[in-house]
């Protein structure tokens, strides 16, 4: 692995192939959280051991302070260990590594405690009705699990988020017996990496395609971004001696091109409405 300093893991994040485009300036700034950011890379192949006992409550109280919207704090969190995960693994695309991983954090969107604290003040709670809690609620729980997944990187684990949890919704709903307006956004794996089968740092588009400065660029330079990436995500693959997986352009389009492609989350519209979710 490249030198844990800044320069070097802003060049991976890019790529060998690209240009960081690192400043001076921005070369000279030394910051550990910072480097643990830069190193983030999925692990989808963890040892059978245990956590260190307590990382769980310091991943849960890194994953509180995340910002929350008004204080509201919309999210709650159902962590499995080793004994009830498989039915879990089943239900969230059969992904192998949430068997395998000693620890599953299914983070959820919770409107269920301030519909019951509106009662409580016998208030109508007519907000919650509104798609706009369900966001405010996903952007808390994706905060959370973000300030989660830095802590337990920080601390030597792996993690990798599972977006297979919208799979099945309702199924996961009652198997977890989720309250009526809680439903699961995504799951988190987190489990010490297998040295055996280390993975890379995956390059990102270049940040020139990201970043718009005052107002959207349009430099007709998008085409040439798309291209330069998928030459950095094709060496990136050859390097990790994947065969003939598609260029990134092409794979994102064929990810989203029918319906089947979002492997049962077509319903979630309706599956958060019959848990209690208005979306009005
Ligand atoms: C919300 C979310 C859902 C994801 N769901 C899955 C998943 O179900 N299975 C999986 O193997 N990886 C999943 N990932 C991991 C992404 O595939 C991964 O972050 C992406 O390919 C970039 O690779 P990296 O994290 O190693 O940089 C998910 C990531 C996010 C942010």
């Amino acid at each position: 692995m490249a030198e844990a300093n800044i320069p070097s893991l802003i060049q991976a994040r890019y790529g060998p192939t690209t240009s960081s485009g690192i400043t001076h300036a921005a070369a000279a700034i030394r910051n550990s959280t910072v480097e643990t950011l830069l190193q983030h890379r999925s692990v989808r192949h963890f040892l059978p051991d245990k956590l260190p006992e307590g990382s769980l409550e310091i991943i849960i109280a890194a994953a509180q302070s995340a910002a929350t919207s008004s204080n509201l704090q919309t999210w709650s969190v159902v962590v499995l260990d080793d004994g009830n995960k498989d039915e879990v693994a089943d239900l969230c695309g059969n992904q192998d590594f949430i068997r395998k991983a000693p620890l599953f954090l299914v983070f959820c969107a919770d409107l269920d405690r301030l519909t019951k604290v509106s009662a409580q003040h016998e208030l109508r709670g007519e907000g919650l009705e509104y798609t706009d809690m369900f966001l405010m609620a996903s952007l808390d729980a994706a905060l959370a699990g973000q300030n989660a997944t830095i802590a337990a990187e920080a601390l030597g684990l792996g993690t990798c988020y599972v977006g297979a949890a919208r799979n099945r919704p309702l199924e996961l709903a009652q198997l977890l017996r989720l309250p009526p307006r809680v439903i699961a956004v995504f799951g988190l794996a987190i489990g010490w990496p297998d040295p055996a089968k280390p993975t890379a740092v995956k390059p990102r588009l270049p940040q020139k395609e990201v970043l718009h400065k005052g107002t959207w660029r349009v430099d007709g330079r998008q085409a040439d971004n798309l291209a330069e990436y998928d030459f950095t995500l094709a060496s990136f693959n050859a390097g990790e001696k994947r065969e003939g997986v598609p260029a990134w352009t092409h794979r994102s389009a064929e990810r989203i091109e029918k319906v089947e492609s979002l492997h049962g989350r077509h319903v979630l519209k309706d599956a958060l409405q019959q848990t209690g979710f208005k979306l009005r």
